[in-house]
């Protein structure tokens, strides 16, 4: 079964736009991708590394949010074309960003424009995070995707779960995939969380934290998934908790470091076995560079 994480697209042109064209919060975001982001996240890269991700034959492609820089509603159009380009809903797992629910308006435009890769709720639902964890199968890998982007204040970068969502993720760790209940939870199923923010405490600045990251903490330390996949803060990192391993992989459009990783899972005699790649574009290499591993790591666990 092959995984392929790609995040932090960022896809946004904003050239159509002016500083006093947005309002509120997004005044302060828009200084920041004229300044900065526009000139590091770019359409030619993000580009390139899809038809690399397509040349690997995922059977999986799993999207840890930031699609776009503002939440507007022309680029959250934008964003579904480049979805529809990436894969099938079917083939695509998102979890969104903070910075795809920036403001109050943006919730709806997402609803709207990338429904089919969403879980379906009310367009009038206000709590982003009714509809999650949402949980698929691949396999014998259980993916579940989390939302933590909930609208934060101006220069936060902040994202939540909520009690409730944590509650939902405790309950769903603890249980059978769904579609099989009544049934004991499968040793050898190889469990994988998708999120924006990093999870644990202390993986990100004040600034950029999920702010419930110590009752997540608590699920994973008592739940122990295989895998937990993030992105938000555009670095490539790997570290190990435990049992579990947790990815950040750098941003899918940057000039200095596009990145995605690909997770080989098998099953082994007794649970599974794991590779990782890491693939990245070296900012030095010119137009004409590939995509090269960067970092490979393996590893196994049993039932
Ligand atoms: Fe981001
Ligand atoms: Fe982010």
């Amino acid at each position: 079964m092959r995984l392929i994480q790609l995040t932090d697209p960022h896809l946004s042109s904003l050239e159509s736009f002016s500083f006093f064209g947005v309002k509120g919060k997004r005044k302060s975001g828009y200084l920041s991708w004229y300044r900065n982001r526009r000139h590091i996240h770019r359409p030619e890269i993000l580009e390139r590394l899809t038809r690399a991700v397509h040349d690997e034959s995922p059977d999986r492609i799993l999207l840890t949010g930031d699609l776009v820089h503002l939440g507007l509603e022309d680029a959250i159009i934008e964003a579904a074309s480049w979805l529809q380009q990436l894969g099938s809903p079917e083939q695509v797992l998102l979890v969104p960003g903070n910075h795809d629910n920036y403001a109050a308006d943006s919730l709806a435009a997402m609803r709207r424009h990338w429904c089919d890769y969403l879980p379906t709720q009310d367009a009038g639902a206000t709590d982003y995070a009714a509809a999650y964890p949402i949980e698929q199968t691949c396999g014998s890998v259980r993916l579940l995707g989390l939302n933590t982007s909930c609208v934060s204040r101006i220069f936060s970068a902040q994202g939540e779960l909520g009690e409730a969502q944590l509650s939902r993720l405790r309950s769903a760790l603890g249980g059978p995939p769904s579609g099989l209940p009544g049934q004991v939870p499968e040793p050898s199923v190889f469990t994988c969380l998708l999120i924006h923010h990093p999870p644990l405490p202390g993986m990100a600045s004040a600034r950029k934290a999920l702010r419930d990251a110590k009752d997540l903490q608590l699920i994973v330390e008592e739940q122990q998934p295989d895998l937990v996949l993030y992105g938000h803060i555009h670095c490539n990192r790997q570290q190990q908790h435990g049992e579990v391993r947790s990815f950040c992989t750098a941003s899918a459009s940057s000039v200095n470091n596009a990145s995605y990783r690909v997770f080989d899972v098998e099953k082994a005699d007794q649970g599974w076995h794991c590779q990782m790649r890491l693939m990245s574009l070296d900012k030095n290499a010119g137009t004409g560079a590939r995509f090269t591993v960067a970092g490979e790591s393996s590893w196994s666990r049993a039932s």
